[in-house]
């Protein structure tokens, strides 16, 4: 049996915010923030689209590429850390959009890593249970609702997104997408990503919100070392599990959190730039969506070729972190 990315898709609100709207609402410059970030400009929902709306926009593209209609599906996962609501989960409000019932619908929270979880966890249900033929793996975030837009550290950062794959398993298939794969979390750092408030932590209180604990809070130094080491690592990890070289690998798309850190992993990686894939100056940090809009934008403009080795990587709150091989067919 195989197992296959059928299709992709992305979507992003129309609305974009630029650096230079960004200095009429903080004390920021389009300087500091393309020399410190690589961001140019994010895309930013409205007040009435919530992230299940934007991912069943990047589904529907997918499901279109694929071939697939929402009512064959097996599987819907929705990777996000801004999920519409606690609950129900937003792959059971993107269900009820597509009209998919009655698959099996959950969410995976793991921050920025969340697509690659979301990826690894599908891929083990379709190899493990031959019920699990066609899945909707979704990563998606309305970011602009829980940044503070009064701290420019950290909103000058994110934007607004959604991606999704269709993967599809069968024995007509030929080999499998996924060639090696390693997830990893270290929750001792929690405390330097995290959004305190909305839980049972921190319930939503007058004083949760007078305090400002309902938005993103980031010890931004201290994340970009860790996020360096870790993909790094991660990704040296899984080259050697497939007996990959680096200089096999046909593209790295990693997480789009900080050109900066984009470099310093590939110049770690003996990888050069032309083989990194980055859409940062144009979406921002999209935390689960990035990796997948990377994905979409690359195999719509047909840059991946048969047998390509791909090599995803990602950080993100938790902390959680890994690198994934995938082999395009
Ligand atoms: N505009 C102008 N100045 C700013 C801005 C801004 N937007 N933001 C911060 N500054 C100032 C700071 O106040 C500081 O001033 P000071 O020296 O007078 O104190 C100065 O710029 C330098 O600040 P640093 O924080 O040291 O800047 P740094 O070079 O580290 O860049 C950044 C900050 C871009 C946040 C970087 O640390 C980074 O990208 N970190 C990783 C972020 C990341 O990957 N996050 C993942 C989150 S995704 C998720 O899981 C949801």
């Amino acid at each position: 049996m195989g197992i296959r990315i059928k299709g992709t898709g992305m979507f992003v609100p129309e609305k974009v915010l630029t650096n230079a709207d960004l200095e009429k609402m903080v004390e920021t410059s389009d300087e500091w923030i393309t020399t410190r970030t690589g961001i140019k400009e994010r895309h930013i929902a409205d007040k009435q689209t919530a992230t299940s709306d934007l991912a069943y926009a990047a589904a529907l593209k997918a499901l279109e590429m694929a071939g697939v209609s929402p009512s064959e599906l097996d599987l819907i996962t929705v990777a996000s850390v801004t999920p519409d609501k606690l609950f129900p989960n937003t792959a059971a409000l993107v269900q009820r959009k597509l009209g998919a019932c009655t698959c099996p619908c959950f969410d995976l929270e793991a921050a920025c890593s969340g697509l690659i979880y979301s990826i690894e966890v599908a891929h083990s249900m379709m190899a493990a249970n031959k019920k699990y033929k066609k899945a909707l793996v979704i990563g998606a975030e309305k970011l602009s609702s829980i940044v503070d837009w009064t701290d420019r550290s950290t909103c000058v950062l994110f934007g607004d997104g959604a991606a999704a794959l269709v993967l599809e398993s069968g024995d007509e298939i030929e080999g499998d997408f996924y060639v090696a794969g390693k997830l990893a979390a270290d929750g001792n750092y929690g405390d330097i990503l995290h959004l305190p408030a909305g839980g049972s932590a921190m319930p939503a209180s007058h004083e949760s919100v007078d305090g400002k604990c309902h938005f993103i809070k980031m010890g931004g130094q201290e994340t970009f070392k860790l996020a360096v080491t870790a993909m790094t690592a991660a990704c040296k990890e899984v080259l050697a599990d497939s007996g990959i070289a680096p200089e096999q690998v046909a593209w790295v798309i990693p997480h789009q959190a900080n050109r900066r850190i984009i470099s310093a992993v590939a110049a770690r990686l003996t990888i050069p730039e032309e083989r990194v894939y980055a859409n940062i100056d144009r979406y921002g940090n999209t935390s689960s969506a990035s990796i997948g809009i990377c994905l979409d934008e690359m195999n719509r403009a047909g840059m991946l070729k048969h047998g390509d080795c791909i090599l995803l990587t990602a950080f993100g709150g938790g902390l959680t972190w890994g690198a994934q091989l995938i082999r395009w067919q």
